[in-house]
């Protein structure tokens, strides 16, 4: 199996005046290509920071990340391609479109960053990528405000998926959805599985990861309490903490 992604030792500690946090200790996990993992726990566990660092919007003091087998860098052409090929995407859709643009110009603004882009051929593009979503060409010419959140977060998946990335970094993106909605996003991640995208999936809600995720991680304050197979880990958990959000989420 080819490794698409492999984190060693990870580290950070953010410090604000006399205060630090540590929000990621010795972080390690390997994923395979067409794998979904899903990291789970309490609110301040430290799941976004990992998010960030591994999409290089925060650097980490210590530990290595490997794409795709290279190292991941952060600056010059190869990291733009690096980051290309793997996107993230937030809980909050509506501000991650821009209001003022069309969901066109929305989509075509992932892309012009990093290709020169042919007017028609783009639109085919879009309107494609929209279509894996359930989402039919005429959304391309609205605004995100006449959008339903699921549908704005269908639009933000399809604009990450623009420009064909292996790894998709999901952070909790169903949690400003109600419950039918966010089954229809996992229906759609589940569908972006198949096709051999790679989704590092990250939630509170354990029970989120039981169709999704083949392997989770337990994080709390920064660390790994536990990891494994899913079913494993909800029907077996080992550490208290693991049990607890069980309890807490069936
Ligand atoms: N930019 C920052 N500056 C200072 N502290 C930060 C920063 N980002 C995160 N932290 C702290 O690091 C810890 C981990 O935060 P993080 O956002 O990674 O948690 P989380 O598991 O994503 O939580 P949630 O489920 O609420 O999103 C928290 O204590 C948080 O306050
Ligand atoms: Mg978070």
């Amino acid at each position: 199996m080819t490794k698409i992604l492999e984190i060693k030792n990870l580290n950070k500690t953010f410090k604000k005046a006399s205060e630090s946090t540590k929000a990621v200790s010795n972080f390690s996990c390997q994923m395979n290509e067409g794998e979904c993992i899903g990291i789970v726990g309490e609110s301040g566990s430290g799941k976004s920071t990992i998010a960030v660092i591994i999409a290089g919007f925060v650097k980490a003091d210590s530990g290595s990340i490997f794409f795709d087998g290279n190292e991941l860098v952060f600056k010059g052409k190869a990291a733009r391609l690096q980051r290309k090929s793997m996107q993230m995407i937030f809980q909050n859709p509506t501000s991650a479109l821009n209001p003022h643009m069309t969901i066109l110009d929305n989509l075509k603004e992932a892309v012009v960053y990093y290709e020169k882009i042919d007017k028609d051929a783009f639109y085919a593009k879009a309107a494609e990528e929209l279509k894996k979503m359930g989402l039919t060409p005429e959304y391309l010419h609205r605004y995100p405000k006449e959008l339903s959140g699921g549908e704005c977060q269908r639009a933000t998946i399809a604009r990450s998926l623009i420009g064909r990335p292996k790894l998709l970094i999901c952070d909790e993106i169903t949690s400003a959805l109600d419950v039918c909605v966010q089954a229809e996003i996992i229906r759609y991640l589940l569908e972006l599985k198949k096709s051999g995208i790679s989704i590092l999936f990250i939630t509170h809600d354990i029970t989120l990861t039981s169709q999704l995720c083949d392997r989770i991680i337990v994080m709390k304050q920064g660390k790994i309490v536990e990891s494994g197979n899913t079913k494993d880990i909800l029907e077996n958990p080992v550490s208290d903490y693991t049990r607890m959000l069980v309890g807490a989420a069936y």
